[in-house]
């Protein structure tokens, strides 16, 4: 049933990554990307700022069927990224199958014809809008795609020019110009080495800290690189090595006094490395008064050392508002600006904006969270009452210390596993049953508070109810285990119904002694069973036989 399309929305890592799984693992190709931004990368191309770079080796920042032995370090910058992507698309011929500038704003499940109706509209254009058809949808919008920019008095009146950390402005030169900063996590922490370099005046304004991790980032030597290319297994065993040291990682996130002993290591390096690097009269807005673990960990790349700078200066205050030219602090502090730039995250908890998504029944998805006190899927993957409708990077699977790649391809190899049926079969739908669902997520939350990820701080992590959204509260390898097989019988498959006893459309096919042994267990209860009956089932049974082998 290779003409069954898939609708990939949005085409990042995740989308890339359905996209050639789809290909390699089921030998499918009717896949169309429809994507917001003028161009495919998803993070890697959005994020342009200075040194903005990855925080997992690359060797494990990749995907598994798609080794890199040339990585030119350890942890490359954002355009290595978005050519690794890049590359790949064209390589599995995916470009020609992309639409940009277009954001899908809703859907609805036809449960009678088994498909999903896709609205999409123009970006530049809203009016412009234009309906698909498709059985099949795989959303992988991201989570740290839309920008947040915090609702402070004064904001439209600057008069400078001012952008967030994710779309960056490259029109406007920041050499000599008055720079204030809000936000200090791993977006602002890379740029702000940077700018500080060539800036008039850099005035970084925070709220809170974070634990920070020096980063060292050797380049990778040219005879490493032929070594990984042509020594056959190393370039994989060193992927590995990696992940293990990683996955040692998660050992500090738990509540427990063995957890606490590992968290105490992981806060003495912070320590450390704030106690070397920071100038003293910063050293106690930088430390960090909560659990490890509660955040995901920054990695500095010489952001403590630039705080030395004379053109520099760190500030925990918050802005309460912004005239043409200052930016006012809660503290009184009046800063002169020329422009200021947000690095504060991304609308995390606006899970799948502006989509409207319409399942069996009409039931809407937000709706449906909502009553549920949760936003939740089977594995961040399937949805109850959404058939053949998958999210990547979904509800509950990312992770506090590993690599966001690992853990989509582990979603996208499982969806394949459920699209079997449906896209190498002729089943029409598959879904997660709710109990399932449901009894998940319960397992999900319930092991959460075991763990330090919501332990007293704010993190981009929890939701409206105070829940934690984000993270898979295990091992990443768990997240393999649990998935690398479906569970059969926690998912509805829905096969075409039968058009008649063993008609063409018969998916089951009955077994021909079963079809015997009725007919003479018929006979016999009705006290025909003689040699003649017995004939006359044998003939009745050879017809079928040959209806079954047209059938088939
Ligand atoms: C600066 C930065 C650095 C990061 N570094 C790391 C790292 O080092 N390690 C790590 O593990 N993770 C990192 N992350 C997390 C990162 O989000 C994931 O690693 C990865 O990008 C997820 O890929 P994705 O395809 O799911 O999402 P994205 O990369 O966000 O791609 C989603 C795509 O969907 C498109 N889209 C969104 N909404 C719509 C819509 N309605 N209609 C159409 N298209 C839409 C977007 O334009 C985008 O192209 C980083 C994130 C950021 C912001
Ligand atoms: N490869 C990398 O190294 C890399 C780079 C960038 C991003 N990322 C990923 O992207 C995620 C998001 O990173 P991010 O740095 O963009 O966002 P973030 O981690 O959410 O940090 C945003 C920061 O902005 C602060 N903030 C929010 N509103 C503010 C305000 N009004 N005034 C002052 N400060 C304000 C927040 O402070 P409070 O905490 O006090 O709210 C927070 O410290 C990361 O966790 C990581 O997973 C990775």
């Amino acid at each position: 049933m290779a003409d069954k399309e898939v609708i990939i929305i949005g085409a990042g890592p995740s989308g890339i990554c359905a996209g050639i799984q789809l290909q390699r693992l089921l030998g499918h190709k009717n896949v169309h990307f429809y994507e917001r931004s003028k161009d495919m990368g998803g993070v890697w191309f959005n994020n342009t700022y200075p040194g903005c770079a990855v925080d997992i080796p690359a060797h494990f920042y990749s995907y598994s069927f798609a080794l890199k032995p040339d990585w030119p370090k350890l942890f490359p910058v954002q355009t290595d990224l978005r050519d690794y992507f890049h590359n790949l698309a064209e390589e599995y011929d995916l470009l020609r199958r992309m639409t940009f500038n277009t954001e899908c704003y809703g859907m609805s499940w036809d449960q009678a014809r088994s498909l999903w109706t896709v609205k999409f509209r123009n970006t530049h254009d809203h009016s412009k809008t234009f309906e698909r058809e498709a059985p099949i949808v795989i959303c992988a919008i991201g989570k740290l795609d839309l920008p947040n920019i915090p609702d402070i008095k004064g904001r439209d009146t600057f008069g400078g020019a001012q952008w967030h950390s994710a779309r960056w402005n490259h029109d406007v030169p920041l050499k000599g110009k008055n720079v204030v900063v809000l936000g200090n996590g791993a977006s602002g922490t890379q740029f702000v080495p940077k700018i500080s370099e060539y800036a008039g005046k850099v005035t970084q304004i925070v709220r809170s800290a974070h634990y920070i991790q020096e980063r060292l980032n050797p380049h990778y030597s040219p005879s490493w690189q032929w070594c990984m290319k042509y020594i056959p297994g190393a370039c994989r065993a060193y992927r590995w090595s990696w992940y293990i040291r990683m996955e040692k990682q998660f050992g500090a996130f738990w509540l427990t006094p063995n957890g606490e002993r590992r968290r105490v290591d992981v806060a003495q390096e912070t320590w450390d490395y704030i106690e070397k690097a920071a100038p003293e009269k910063y050293k106690e807005i930088l430390r960090p008064d909560y659990l490890v673990g509660c955040r995901r960990r920054v990695h500095s790349n010489k952001y403590l050392e630039c705080l030395h700078r004379e053109n520099v200066e760190l500030i925990n205050d918050n802005v309460i508002e912004i005239t043409n030219d200052t930016v006012i602090t809660k503290s009184g502090r009046r800063i002169p600006a020329d422009v200021i730039i947000y690095a504060t995250g991304f609308r995390t908890q606006d899970w799948l904006w502006p989509m409207e998504i319409r399942g069996i029944d009409g039931v809407e998805m937000h709706e449906l969270w909502e009553k549920r006190g949760n936003v939740q899927a089977y594995y961040g993957t399937a949805h109850d009452q959404f058939p053949n409708w998958f999210t990547l990077y979904g509800p509950n699977t990312g992770s506090g210390h590993n690599s966001v790649i690992y853990q989509t391809e582990c979603q996208v190899n499982f969806l394949c596993r459920m699209l079997k049926p449906v896209l190498n079969g002729n089943a029409k739908s598959v879904v997660p049953k709710k109990e399932a669902q449901i009894a998940l997520n319960e397992r999900i939350q319930a092991r959460l508070p075991k763990l330090t990820f919501s332990a007293g701080c704010t993190s981009w992590f929890i939701d409206k109810f105070g829940r934690n959204t984000y993270v898979w509260p295990n091992y990443t390898f768990m997240f393999w285990y649990e998935t690398v097989r479906v569970k059969w019988n926690e998912v509805k498959v829905d096969y075409p119904k039968k058009t008649g006893y063993l008609g063409k459309h018969t998916t089951v096919l009955p077994n021909p002694t079963v079809i015997f042994g009725a007919l003479l267990a018929g006979l016999y209860a009705s006290g025909n069973l003689n040699s003649d009956a017995v004939s006359r089932a044998g003939e009745v049974l050879s017809k079928q036989l040959s209806q079954l082998s047209i059938a088939r």
